[in-house]
């Protein structure tokens, strides 16, 4: 026994595509990591990325079931585990269908984070707390120069924003208030092969596969024109890190400070697999949403400056590795509801 204490982190939204992520990067630091899991009807899917990330029989990995809208289960957790580091990764995270279930999404992105900080507050004051903010903050609001960062205001437009938005600045308020080490991450699009099939990269990626397959013939998407600046999630789940090993709690912009829009994803895909997009996209009302977030630019040179990241992928990177992972289910692709 070496004597020294692995340091625990909690992880709430463990199996999501960041949070599988983050547990394969803190268990390579050697953490005990701590994953909290919402109970869930088909349980043999809840795992999937977790057996990716190689999380699922690590001896230093464990699950927990918990709920964000469950302030007992956290507390329950929080006392027993005593982390020293709790990432808030859980959420509604899906733009559009924020505006179809508005009040679970506040509930769950708000008042779950409300929650979490609370049985922190209580049962682990000294833990360090990341909560994932996200770009969708902004709204449509961008600084002259043509990016978002951290001082650019915040005018969301969208349930799913304004919910974050809420998180973002009780975090802020409880960082003041209770002298607690507290920080937002503030990130932009991040994607992977362990993206969603109903996020515009994999449901593209997906799509361009299945027509190169001859298993479909058209993909119906909703605006094209919207810009995104999309960098790959390994990079981004080691800026949460990082922004929690910093000296003071504070709250960081991580993005690439590339933007392309939707259209240009469509042609660099289908030409990837030697097909021309405007054969074979369609648009469909169905994925418009009431109001747009139309262009999203990041300039993260506070996390670069002060804490020294920068990616590692480049988006060529990035697409290259969804394409060939998406491919390799290629003769076995599933339905898929987008
Ligand atoms: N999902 C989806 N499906 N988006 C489409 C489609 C479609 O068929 N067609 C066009 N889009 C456009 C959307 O209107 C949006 O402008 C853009 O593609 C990106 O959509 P998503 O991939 O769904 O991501 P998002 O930007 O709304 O939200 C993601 O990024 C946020 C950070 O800014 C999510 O990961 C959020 O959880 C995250 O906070």
């Amino acid at each position: 026994m070496s004597g020294i204490r692995k340091k625990t982190a909690v992880i709430t939204g463990v199996n999501g595509q960041d949070g599988s992520y983050l547990a394969e990067f803190l268990l390579g630091k050697g953490y005990k990591v701590v994953g909290i899991i919402r109970r869930s009807s088909q349980p043999e899917f809840q795992a999937k990325r977790l057996e990716d990330a190689k999380a699922v029989n690590h001896p230093g990995f464990e699950y927990v079931y918990g709920d964000l809208l469950d302030i007992t289960s956290l507390i329950d957790i929080l006392k027993e585990y005593k982390p020293s580091e709790i990432y808030n990764l859980a959420a509604q995270s899906h733009v559009k269908i924020s505006f179809d279930q508005p009040i679970f999404t506040t509930e769950v992105d708000a008042i779950g984070t409300l929650n979490l900080l609370e049985a922190f507050r209580r049962e682990c004051p000294n833990a360090r707390f990341y909560q994932a903010g996200s770009s969708e903050m902004f709204g449509n609001s961008i600084d002259e120069d043509g990016y978002q960062r951290e001082t650019t205001p915040m005018t969301p437009v969208s349930p799913y924003g304004c919910a974050k938005l809420y998180s973002y600045n009780i975090v802020k308020t409880y960082r003041r208030s209770y002298d607690l080490f507290i920080s937002n991450g503030i990130l932009f699009n991040h994607e992977s092969p362990r993206r969603g099939l109903n996020f515009v990269t994999n449901k593209i990626v997906e799509g361009a596969i299945r027509i190169h397959h001859k298993k479909q013939k058209k993909l119906s998407l909703g605006n094209l024109e919207a810009t995104r600046d999309w960098g790959h999630a390994k990079d981004y789940v080691r800026a949460m890190w990082m922004i929690l090993q910093h000296d003071v709690p504070d709250d960081f912009v991580c993005a690439t400070g590339e933007s392309r829009s939707v259209r240009d994803l469509c042609s660099y895909v289908f030409s990837y697999l030697g097909m021309d997009y405007t054969e074979h996209v369609v648009q469909d009302e169905k994925y418009y949403r009431p109001l747009e977030l139309n262009d999203l630019k990041g300039d993260s040179s506070k996390l670069r400056e002060t804490l020294g990241w920068s990616p590692e992928f480049s988006f060529g990177d990035l697409m290259l590795q969804m394409i060939k992972h998406r491919s390799s289910f290629y003769g076995d692709l599933p339905p898929v509801m987008t």
